[in-house]
């Protein structure tokens, strides 16, 4: 299924209510492409009828959105059930190790996975029941993949 294609189906799954549409379709180009090119920001545009200057506001707003390809970055809840559960541990980890560490990370608010606290999202995966050792265990995944010194 192409591009034109795919964003049709999102279109119909939503009735053709294009505003409805549009953040659906950004999350599926930012999860297709790692980030939202001037490309097919000017293409939603056209499709959805809605004006680009919109469309860049929508994507600034959004965290989890970029118009620059980006390395993944670590979300970690630090919400109360998730600070509960040890989040601070983790960020303090993070924070100073940051020199060591091959992703960036943010804070962000409740994901929604307060049950599997502390819980971060990590290139749009969830990550449950985090630990330091789940951390290390991630970056050194991460050196391996982008084969880093
Ligand atoms: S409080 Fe962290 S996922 Fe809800």
């Amino acid at each position: 299924m192409n591009f034109k294609e795919k964003i049709k189906k999102i279109i119909e799954y939503y009735e053709g209510n294009k505003d409805l549409t549009l953040l659906p379709v950004l999350n599926f180009i930012q999860k297709e492409e790692g980030y939202i090119s001037r490309e097919k920001i000017k293409e939603i545009s056209e499709i959805l009828e809605i004006k680009e200057k919109r469309i860049i506001e929508t994507i600034s707003f959004y965290h989890f959105l970029n118009t620059e390809k980006k390395a993944p970055i670590l979300y970690l809840c630090t919400n109360i059930s998730c600070f509960l559960n040890g989040a601070d541990e983790i960020l303090k980890y993070l924070t100073e190790n940051k020199d060591k560490l091959n992703f960036d990370f943010k804070e962000c608010e409740c994901i929604g996975l307060c049950d599997y606290a502390p819980a971060g999202l990590f290139d749009f995966k969830p990550l449950k029941k985090l630990t330091v050792k789940k951390i290390e265990e991630l970056n050194e995944e991460i050196r391996k993949t982008f084969n880093k010194e």
